[in-house]
């Protein structure tokens, strides 16, 4: 059941409840972010702000099933980035994560981990999912870095192209549920009003 799970410095809202006019400005901002852009791959952007309002619904949480997403929140509400699974395979029960702090003040403060642990035991707990994967550029070390405080292990490393950065180094990363609830268990901290 999708609902708002809280870890020790986040909470995590569904996309799929809506989000505010600020919220959305905020967003929007994240999209021309060209720093956020190059770590990040794709943050959803529009061709214009009303455009990007029409079609983000259906990019954070598309009919099909194959994508989720959830706002980061601090403890007292800001939203400060976001987290998604995509590429989701049910029949492997399996799925891609996506993550970014569009704040960038809050990189490096440890909300980026918590909300990927806060996430990852959500899929796990209660989405019954058996393992997660992601893919990540080898020069990203704080992300790589907040992966592997997670738990996640480097599957696979090779070279590719892309028209944003030109050839370089990918990583592959996956953990699977076992892995995860040895690390940090699977009880949910209770959510606080
Ligand atoms: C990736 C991201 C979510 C990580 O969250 P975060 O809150 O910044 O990371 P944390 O503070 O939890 O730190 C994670 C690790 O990076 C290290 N770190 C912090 N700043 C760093 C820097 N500038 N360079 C290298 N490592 C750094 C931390 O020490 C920590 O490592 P440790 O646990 O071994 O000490 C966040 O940085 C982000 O949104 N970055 C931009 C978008 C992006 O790269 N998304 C991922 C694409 S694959």
């Amino acid at each position: 059941m999708h609902r708002i799970v809280d870890g020790e410095k986040t909470r995590l809202r569904p996309a799929s409840w809506g989000f505010s006019e600020a919220e959305m400005q905020r967003r929007f901002r994240w999209s021309s972010d060209d720093t956020l852009q190059y770590w990040s791959g794709t943050i959803p952007g529009g061709r214009s702000y009303s455009h990007f309002k029409e079609t983000v619904g259906q990019r954070d949480w598309p009919s099909d099933g194959k994508r989720i997403s959830y706002a980061i929140l601090t403890k007292d509400g800001s939203l400060i980035g976001m987290v998604s699974c995509y590429n989701i395979d049910r029949r492997r029960q399996t799925g891609e994560l996506g993550v970014y702090l569009g704040e960038q003040e809050y990189w490096g403060h440890g909300y980026g981990t918590d909300a990927i642990v806060t996430f990852v035991r959500h899929l796990f707990a209660d989405l019954d999912f058996d393992s997660i994967y992601l893919h990540t550029y080898e020069s990203n070390t704080r992300a790589q870095r907040s992966y592997l405080r997670v738990g996640f292990s480097v599957l696979e490393k090779r070279r590719r192209f892309s028209p944003r950065i030109g050839y370089h180094e990918e990583v592959k990363m996956v953990i699977t549920r076992d892995a995860f609830a040895r690390l940090h268990g699977l009880q949910q901290h209770a959510v606080t009003s």
